[in-house]
């Protein structure tokens, strides 16, 4: 795992930061292998990040678009982190619908939604049994509690070793979810931060040790890249041995 750990000024410094990391990425990859993927975070700190991408000329055909984690809501529900991103970004541009791939929440059993988008990520990426994906760029945040994408602390979904997808649980709502094990399969892992109420949180993630199970964003050690963008109200005080 390479680790990289970048404090930003302010917010507009750590999008802008991110949007250039992204770039490069999605743009390395589609010049390596001819197309890129990339899974979303949902929650509101990479709004404007996608807000930014809808400005980019991107051969937009040559991108695949996941999510690694989603509300069991209808796209057109406001927490929908589909939703927030078509309307940020995937519906201001050109994006053939065929590659945006988005969690389904439609069934009454949200582990059958699970199975569902475990199937069509084994069909895309044309995964041999118990193969994991290797996603180009998986964008991710953390929660106030030291979750990342529905990882929830002391929930069954942080065991889940053998699946691609699975169910989280936050407070008894159900959530789809990619599992730890995808996720550290991923070439860059990007963690965009923002706010000083994730600095709690981010105390004990980056601490020598910590809890995995109260603290889920522990379990994300990507083999690939790990960069971890913060902005200064979220990373002033992280302890120079701990980065
Ligand atoms: C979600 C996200 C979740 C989010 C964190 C941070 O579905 O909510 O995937 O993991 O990244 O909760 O959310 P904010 O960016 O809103 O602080």
């Amino acid at each position: 795992m390479n680790k990289i750990v970048e404090v930003l000024p302010d917010k507009e410094a750590l999008i802008q930061r991110s949007l250039t990391i992204v770039l490069e990425k999605l743009q390395g990859a589609i010049a390596d292998r001819g197309h890129a993927t990339i899974a979303l975070a949902g929650g509101s700190t990479p709004k404007p990040l996608y807000q930014q991408l809808a400005t980019q000329a991107l051969p937009w055909e040559s991108i695949h678009v996941f999510w690694g984690d989603e509300r069991y809501v209808p796209s057109d529900h406001p927490d929908s982190n589909e939703g927030m991103a078509r309307h940020a970004w995937l519906d201001q541009v050109a994006f053939p619908s065929a590659n945006i791939h988005p969690m389904p929440t439609a069934n009454p059993d949200p582990a059958a939604s699970a199975s569902q988008h475990e199937a069509e990520l084994r069909q895309f990426f044309q995964l041999q049994a118990g193969e994991f994906p290797r996603f180009d760029v998986i964008l991710l945040g953390i929660g106030d509690d030291g979750h990342t994408a529905s990882l929830f602390p002391h929930t069954d979904a942080l065991r889940v070793h053998d699946r691609l997808v699975t169910v989280g649980n936050k407070d008894g709502q159900p959530r789809i979810t990619f599992t730890a094990p995808l996720i550290n399969h991923a070439r860059s892992v990007l963690f965009i931060v923002s706010g000083t109420s994730k600095r709690p949180a981010l105390d004990q993630i980056f601490a020598p040790t910590a809890d995995s199970d109260s603290f889920p964003a522990r379990l994300i050690q990507p083999m690939g890249e790990l960069w971890w963008l913060l902005d200064q109200a979220a990373g002033q005080d992280l302890k120079s041995d701990d980065i």
